[in-house]
């Protein structure tokens, strides 16, 4: 069922006709997010008139037929939009799979310059590499050897590397093949709506910009608890963790949002000179402000080694020293088998100078939460916050305090909701990696990272995974909010999920 979009909106939206080749076309990824990504960008009229999708890999997954059958039930159980045999066929008539390997693409390069004769190809081929880190640097020069690559736009997926030295490696064996604007670093919460709004609301509007400083704001909380646990992805958990799967690039990502410079335009090198000059006044990590769990039952995971000590659970504090940030804690938290699942933003603001109003209510009292206890047994009125949920169904809202009607002065607090009518998202929204697809095809590099970030990234948390600082992991019980050393970190006022945590 094709989107109700502005129809001259979505022809200046349409890319040109291409070919599309996706390495990892059996993978958890495609199945998850790619193929339901291009089917309904597909259906919303954002892909080009004329595309066709090769999946490629070393094992061949039977016919194409077969394949096709494979992506059917990608799309069944995965995809946001109804399957019709109109809209299978449609899109299934484009796909097809050719066996390649690092070693040898010689029949990959010739279907794909087949396959763009076919369509009268004008647009550059996407070349999607959904693949193992240690098998990048490989394939990427066969992508090189066989011409595939020549003016492609070649998408890559976290980690980039798993220091500052592999990440230079990396870097370096990309550039031997491509220049730096054909590659496009995916960090799928950069293509979240929600994430983009924090840009939205701090420049669209004149009036939270002139409070966003150390000033006004007293901490930042970026905070991902997930109730999943790594649900059967040991081998890439194991060589990965919490830190590099999400710290290094999720959060820090949103932090740099949160924490840029007003950019001089809304385009990719103005957000990427901001968000640079963020990255590079990061402090270092500091391996005493970092704590790391492990759950309980984590090593018991098939494919786990029994003396496994890598994490599942990151808590840290970070700052940012600039004229702007300097003195204000960004508290970090993300972890497996938590207690909930959200993804939420919250910036805090100063209390006011003078405590005016009668503080005697306690939260557990009545609920109210406008009153909080912290850690050192003190009462304090609840802080004003803005909370950015980033979840399917995201919300911006401030954290206040009104008074409570009646006779006396007391405080109860209250919620101010940003209404974005859900409608709004429904007809016009696009989820993270079909937005950040769509800006490949376009060639926008807005919501994509470069190498100097990324390696900047590394050596912020080099203190913390390399050498023998590193801190051991601390068991935690599942469905718990991590290490007790955790939950304590951001004293005296905690972590501030807005209903719990
Ligand atoms: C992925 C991580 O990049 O992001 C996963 O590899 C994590 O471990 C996921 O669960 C979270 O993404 P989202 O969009 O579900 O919040």
């Amino acid at each position: 069922m094709p989107d109700q979009r502005d129809a001259k909106t979505t022809r200046a939206q349409r890319p040109e006709n291409r070919v599309l080749v996706l390495f990892g076309a059996t993978g958890d990824l495609a199945k998850r997010k790619l193929y339901p990504g291009f089917f309904h960008l597909m259906l919303a009229g954002l892909m080009p008139e004329d595309f066709r999708i090769i999946g490629s890999g070393r094992h061949s997954p039977g016919t194409d037929e077969e394949f096709r059958e494979r992506i059917h039930d990608a799309l069944s159980e995965f995809g946001r939009k109804e399957l019709t045999d109109e809209t299978w066929e449609a899109f299934s008539e484009r796909l097809s799979f050719v066996v390649s390997s690092a070693d040898d693409g010689e029949d990959l390069a010739k279907a794909v310059k087949d396959a763009e004769d076919e369509i009268g190809a004008t647009g550059s081929r996407l070349v999607y590499l959904s693949v193992p880190p240690s098998a990048m640097e490989s394939m990427v020069g066969m992508l090189g050897e066989t011409g595939i690559a020549k003016d492609a736009a070649l998408v890559i997926e976290k980690p980039f590397g798993h220091d500052v030295a592999s990440a230079k490696a990396l870097n370096a064996a990309l550039h031997e093949t491509l220049r730096e604007e054909q590659i496009f670093r995916i960090d799928h919460f950069l293509g979240k709506e929600a994430a983009q709004n924090i840009l939205a609301f701090r420049f669209a509007n004149g009036l939270f910009e002139p409070i966003w400083n150390r000033d006004h704001i007293a901490y930042v909380q970026i905070d991902v608890p997930e109730k999943l646990t790594i649900e059967g992805r040991a081998a890439f958990y194991e060589g990965t963790g919490a830190f590099r799967d999400m710290i290094t690039t999720h959060l820090l990502q949103l932090l740099g949002f949160v924490a840029l410079e007003p950019p001089v335009a809304l385009n990719a090198d103005a957000l990427h000179a901001e968000r640079t000059k963020v990255f590079q006044s990061l402090r270092p990590l500091d391996p005493e402000r970092t704590v790391l769990g492990q759950y309980e039952g984590y090593r018991d995971e098939d494919d786990v080694a029994d003396d496994s000590d890598v994490e599942t659970f990151v808590a840290l504090e970070a700052h940012v020293d600039n004229w702007r940030w300097k003195g204000v804690p960004f508290f970090l938290r993300t972890g497996k088998a938590l207690a909930d699942g959200r993804r939420v933003v919250t910036v805090g603001f100063h209390e006011p100078p003078m405590r005016m109003f009668p503080l005697h209510r306690d939260v557990d009292h009545d609920g109210d939460g406008a009153v909080v206890n912290d850690f050192d047994g003190h009462k304090r009125a609840r802080p004003n916050e803005i909370v950015f949920e980033l979840s399917e169904d995201p919300t911006v809202s401030i954290e206040m305090l009104a008074k409570v009607p009646g006779p006396t002065m007391d405080l109860g607090a209250v919620s101010m909701k940003l209404d974005i009518d859900q409608d709004f998202y429904d007809r016009h929204g696009l989820e993270a990696y079909e937005r950040l697809l769509h800006d490949v095809m376009k060639g926008d590099h807005m919501l994509f990272t470069r190498a100097e970030e990324i390696e900047r990234l590394w050596e912020v948390c080099a203190p913390v995974l390399e050498g023998d600082d590193r801190p051991a992991p601390l068991p935690y019980a599942q469905g718990s909010w991590g290490p007790e050393e955790a939950v304590a970190l951001p004293h005296p006022r905690g972590w501030r999920l807005p209903d719990g945590g």
